[in-house]
């Protein structure tokens, strides 16, 4: 897989993130079939787990702010995707199990940024301009 400027939403904090967690995917790739050893591939996995959970947060307080209408589907495969990042983390404790988050993280982008993500993206677009601007002039 290669970024594509079509994978872009058109928020550029957001698609700058998202980016960040697609180039960070494919490093993980490349350490697995390049066979790097264990603690790379692991310390790899921490850092790309801790920013998605980072960005999820971001994308959260962004719809609440501009109280996109579908925030409380949103926030729920957010909490879905956190309870399989947790899994898959108690997981590779005990065994190394990468391909299985490689495809999982994978899986996400395809599936959350490129669909779910999109769904807010016309929304904010729409409704932002008029949310930056003060309530009434004085
Ligand atoms: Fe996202
Ligand atoms: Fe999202």
């Amino acid at each position: 897989m290669k970024w594509n400027n079509s994978f872009a939403l058109g928020i550029e904090v957001i698609d700058a993130q998202h980016k960040k967690i697609f180039e960070r995917l494919l490093a993980i790739e490349n350490a697995v079939t390049k066979r790097d050893p264990w603690h790379i591939l692991r310390f790899q996995l921490d850092e790309l787990a801790a920013y998605m959970k980072f960005h999820l947060a971001v994308e959260e307080a962004m719809l609440e702010i501009i109280r996109y209408p579908g925030r409380s589907e949103h926030l729920e495969s957010h909490a879905r995707i956190l309870d399989q990042v947790a899994e898959l983390e108690s997981a590779l404790k005990e065994n190394s199990k990468a391909e299985d988050l490689v495809r999982f993280f994978e899986n996400w982008f395809l599936k959350h940024v490129l669909a779910a993500d999109r769904r807010y993206a016309e929304y904010v677009e729409r409704e932002l301009p008029a949310l930056m601007e003060p309530d009434g002039a004085s």
